[in-house]
């Protein structure tokens, strides 16, 4: 029997409690989000070529050269030369990310910065192929003049194919230089030209997060700190950003993926468009003066900190400046002269030691006294229980920081023995940000890490626990978010794409279910008169939507049998309500391309009598029932 205490109520929900943690790990941006199809449209890459192979078809003759223009900028300094001596059948192509995937039907924009050489005359043939060489889609176009011009061309694909490549083929004798050679589908989400792809923010949309934390994760901090994500580095015009190696450009159980770079075509602004078109805070965190210290662990001299600082304080002003501010005019210029409204940004991410304290200080001061309405989000780490995070905490805690980013990736175990973490947590300290977690099937950093039924349900009883204690925990994301099939680095992950399809997790799921059913304010939900957290395997926690005048009630069935529950409490007037439930028999389920509801939601009607809701909860479930006050 849990009994509901309907008019006691105990917390506000913040919009934000539930948002998505975005990290370009896994091909999340580029190959995944970002829905340029071209890899290595600018030849910048470590090795010019990757990506690319030269073409010569039927005994055609041909060279290539890529020259580095060596101006004093240091983004896109590359171009490809292509010379063709045979006339027809010379040119390259590109093998896009683990193929190119494209629709039927669905329209193509192709461009190129491209001038010709030496007074010549050539025109570019641009064919999209499938791996059979079949033709899906074609175009041509001629550059005029020695100046360099951005052309572009659109068509159509007759055919559906997950691992196409595109051709360019030189059509007469001469040579052509080709720069930012970008083919975009025309179908983006909103249409948006060079936009991200629809499926994938869709996902993301229909879970309402309530921000979106970007742009990592360890990204933010880079193996070295000239590798670092430099947010300034992101916005204007595409080919003006620069393009650095990322992160995760690692080896991990044999899976190289040395072509993983970034282009920063979603850059900065893109992440705050982004936001603001799904309903979400954006949270930026930025780099704090420390690279990633699960590498290099280099740090910047404290005395050398200021221009990390001012990036803090610019980034404030593209958010949220007038236009006529200097960063303020930047963003008018890419079409978004309203401000972003930013409300939070983070310092640092999983940083550690004297060191992240010396240098997130002197942020703070800055930030504070320029900006003192900005919560400043600082991390604590990824080791909740150790001694690191001990430190971090008492010196957070010291600060009086705003808002703490704690990390977990723990065994199913942890999150149910957990739930009760934030119970005991100083109602007046600082706020809390779970701002990484995930449950791990066998060990965290293993690949064979599944997204089984057994993680999410522990998610979710866990996630009862941070809603019960929504006065301290203001937001939660499970991490990361992005995977695809063939280029990832980590798992579990939230959403698993592939060239054409996604789905999301059993975990996905889960976090879905809690976000669409925000309550306003939290009231208890007690079993024997102590909040639901694990009696005979159930968790729970209530709310109310005041928007809707409902009581929403989460439940949380760990034990491996069916259990009745009888909910009682003053002020059921709605005689009917439904009940959403997520099951599975068997533990180890996952959902996948193939089943990617084999967990997904089942409604059904729910009906109060005499004052009491009595429902039959299933083995191994996760419920939400919503009733009228
Ligand atoms: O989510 C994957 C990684 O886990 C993040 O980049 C980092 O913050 C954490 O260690």
């Amino acid at each position: 029997v849990f009994v509901v205490k309907a008019n006691e109520v105990k917390a506000t929900i913040e919009p934000t409690m539930w948002g998505v943690f975005f990290e370009d790990i896994n091909q999340g941006a580029d190959g995944g989000l970002y829905a340029e199809l071209v890899k290595n449209r600018s030849f910048e890459f470590d090795v010019p070529m990757m990506g690319w192979r030269e073409i010569k078809k039927d005994g055609a003759d041909g060279s290539y050269l890529i020259t580095n223009k060596g101006v004093s900028s240091t983004a896109n300094t590359r171009y490809i030369r292509l010379e063709s001596l045979s006339g027809k059948g010379y040119g390259i192509s590109n093998e896009g990310f683990r193929g190119m995937g494209i629709k039927k039907d669905n329209g193509y924009d192709f461009s190129v910065w491209a001038r010709q050489v030496n007074g010549g005359s050539v025109s570019l043939l641009i064919e999209l192929a499938g791996p059979d060489g079949s033709r899906l889609g074609s175009a041509t176009l001629k550059p005029e003049g020695a100046e360099w011009k951005k052309y572009t061309v659109s068509f159509k694909s007759v055919a559906t194919e997950a691992k196409a490549h595109l051709e360019l083929l030189l059509d007469g004798k001469g040579a052509i230089d080709l720069d930012m050679i970008s083919l975009f589908p025309k179908d983006t989400w909103k249409q948006r030209a060079g936009g991200l792809r629809a499926d994938m923010v869709q996902l993301l949309a229909d879970m309402k997060p309530g921000f979106v934390r970007f742009p990592g994760g360890c990204i933010v901090e880079g193996r070295t700190l000239d590798e670092r994500f430099q947010w300034k580095k992101t916005i204007g015009p595409a080919e003006d950003r620069e393009l650095i190696i990322n992160r995760w450009n690692v080896e991990f159980k044999h899976r190289l993926t040395p072509d993983y770079f970034q282009s920063f075509g979603l850059g900065f602004f893109e992440y705050f468009q982004l936001c603001e078109d799904i309903g979400a805070e954006p949270l930026p965190i930025l780099n704090c003066g420390m690279a990633c210290q699960f590498n290099t662990a280099e740090v910047v001299a404290l005395d050398q900190l200021d221009p990390y600082i001012q990036d803090a304080l610019d980034l404030i002003e593209f958010a949220n400046g007038p236009v006529n501010s200097t960063w303020g005019k930047k963003r008018a210029e890419m079409g978004h002269p309203e401000p972003f409204n930013m409300k939070m940004l983070g310092v640092g991410n999983e940083n550690w030691g004297s060191q992240y304290i010396d240098r997130l200080k002197l942020f703070t001061k800055a930030i504070k006294e320029k900006y003192p309405e900005i919560k400043l989000v600082n991390s604590s780490g990824t080791d909740p229980d150790g001694d690191r995070f001990d430190y971090l905490n008492t010196q957070l805690r010291e600060m009086k920081a705003d808002i703490i980013d704690e990390h977990y990736y723990r065994p199913p175990q942890w999150f149910l023995d957990n739930v009760k973490r934030y119970d005991s947590y100083d109602r007046k300290g600082p706020k809390i940000f779970a701002g990484e977690y995930a449950a791990q099937s066998v060990r965290t950093g293993s690949p064979d890490n599944k997204n089984n039924w057994q993680c999410a349900l522990s998610e979710a009883a866990f996630m009862t626990g941070l809603e019960r204690n929504a006065d301290v925990v203001t937001m939660a994301s499970y991490a990361p978010l992005f995977a695809h099939a063939e280029g990832w680095q980590w798992t579990p992950d939230l959403i698993w794409v592939d060239n054409l399809r996604s789905y999301g997790t059993a975990n996905y799921q889960v976090q879905k279910l809690f976000s669409v059913n925000r309550g306003s304010v939290v009231v208890p939900l007690l079993i024997n008169n102590e909040p639901a957290a694990g009696q005979k395997g159930l968790y729970g926690a209530a709310s109310i939507d005041r928007k809707t005048n409902e009581l929403i009630l989460k439940v949380v069935n760990a034990a491996e049998n069916p259990q009745d529950a009888e909910f009682i409490t003053e002020g059921f007037r709605g005689k009917k309500g439904t009940m959403t439930e997520l099951s599975s028999g068997k533990l180890e389920l996952v959902n996948s391309f193939e089943v990617p509801l084999a967990v997904g939601p089942v409604q059904k009607p729910v009906q109060v009598r005499s004052g009491k809701l009595v429902v039959s909860l299933k083995p191994w479930s996760v419920n939400v029932i919503r009733v009228k006050m």
